[in-house]
């Protein structure tokens, strides 16, 4: 029997598993594409090894038959010792349950591991602790949307803390093949988009917002020319975290504050009587975008009349009750007495002074962070 004959027989085998793992559905020009770019195909080793129960099954057969694989398809036979250790090294992940273990074992050798950027056995692990998380996380918050174990669980679940990597980062986009063979939207949609659309992407409140004497409403591209002036005085700019702009370079920044964007950048500008009288941002961030930071101008013939303290007060209910944040920080120069006086009128904690780590228009200066929670927002009354 030739080489020839053997390979495709060992192709015609590898075939007809895959087909009884996956069923017969085909494979479009860009489900090819999309595996072409994230897989290589397997070797006659490899296919070898497969037929034997010993890695992996392919992940995908392209559409002209040719057998894919990760990258990394015999990496961890060569980390476990040998590929007759791989699979006593892979159930050891589960010790205090082997039933998981074999049944993730089983999973991982059809090759139906396709979600997963690197297939290993902590990326399983993960991907299912995250999963749970998700879903546990999702139950919450459609009971309500604010609660804050449920915002702390979808952002570590969708993009990860620290050194816990969230689905976002372990999970592959898939391809419509893959909504065939799994019979509805991929994991990704599930738990990475889905969770994102409904929980993770802010949406405003009905403008404009109203206090005793002002009206808080969206930039628009008509404002830069009420702020100009102030934001080219070197003495205005000075405290603040930016460098003085020419008009161009605000009518610009107004431009792109009065884009609502994704939502989680806030710019509001204040009027008094139809005059603009200065601006509040908020900026949603933090995990399960469940923080906010505020931040403040008044125009300089503006200032001294409370106006910045009556917008910030609006802003922070907003962050709390509309947004359900549950801490809305500032951060300043430690020079700033009047934005720090503004954040103690506020109710704000400092709660860092950082001591020489800001560098701001050629020199090192120091600098505070304020912060407010919302349980003590709403024990002083807010
Ligand atoms: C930071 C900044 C917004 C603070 O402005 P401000 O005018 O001090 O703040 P307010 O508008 O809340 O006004 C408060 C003052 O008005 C007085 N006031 C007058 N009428 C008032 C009223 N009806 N209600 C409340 N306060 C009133 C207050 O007593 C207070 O004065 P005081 O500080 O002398 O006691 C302003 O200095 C600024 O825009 N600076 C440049 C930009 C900047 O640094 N931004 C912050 C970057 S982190």
């Amino acid at each position: 029997m030739g080489d020839d004959t053997l390979s495709d027989r060992l192709a015609s085998a590898v075939h007809d598993r895959y087909v009884a793992v996956n069923g017969d559905h085909p494979m479009t020009a860009a489900d090819d594409a999309y595996v072409r770019e994230h897989f290589v195909p397997a070797t006659a080793e490899a296919v070898r090894l497969m037929l034997d129960g010993l890695l992996p099954l392919p992940s995908y057969l392209l559409s002209d038959g040719t057998p894919m694989v990760p990258a990394d398809h015999g990496l961890l036979a060569e980390v476990a010792g040998g590929v007759e250790r791989l699979h006593d090294w892979f159930v050891a992940f589960w010790p205090d349950d082997p039933a998981t273990g074999e049944a993730e074992w089983g999973h991982y050798l059809s090759g139906q591991y396709v979600c997963l950027e690197e297939v290993s056995p902590v990326r399983i692990r993960q991907k299912t602790e995250r999963v749970a998380e998700a879903s546990a996380a999702v139950e919450l918050l459609r009971r309500d949307p604010h609660d804050e174990i449920g915002r702390g669980m979808i952002g570590e679940a969708v993009d990860g803390v620290l050194a816990v990597p969230g689905l976002d980062s372990l999970l592959r986009p898939m391809t419509a093949y893959d909504r065939l063979r799994f019979g509805g939207p991929t994991v990704r949609e599930t738990w990475v988009d889905g969770p994102r659309r409904e929980f993770l992407t802010p949406v405003a409140p009905v403008w404009p917002l109203r206090t005793e004497r002002l009206v808080l409403r969206p930039f628009e591209p008509g404002d830069a020319a009420a702020l100009a002036e102030a934001w080219a005085d070197e003495d205005y700019a000075s405290l603040l975290l930016t460098h003085t702009q020419n008009p161009s370079e605000v009518a610009e920044m107004v431009r792109r504050r009065a884009d609502p964007g994704d939502g989680r950048f806030v710019g509001l500008v204040a009027e008094h009587d139809g005059e603009v009288v200065g601006d509040s941002i908020l900026i949603l961030q933090g995990t399960g975008l469940s923080e906010g930071e505020i931040g403040w101008t008044v125009l300089p013939r503006h200032a001294g009349r409370g106006y910045a303290t009556e917008a910030a007060r609006a802003v922070l209910r907003m962050a709390f009750k509309h947004y359900g944040l549950r801490r809305v920080v500032a951060n300043l120069d430690a020079r700033n007495d009047r934005s720090a006086a503004l954040c103690e009128r506020l109710g704000m904690r400092r709660e860092v002074h950082r001591i020489g780590d800001f560098w701001s228009k050629g020199q090192w200066t120091s600098s505070y962070e304020y912060a407010l929670l919302r349980e003590e927002w709403r024990a002083a009354g807010g």
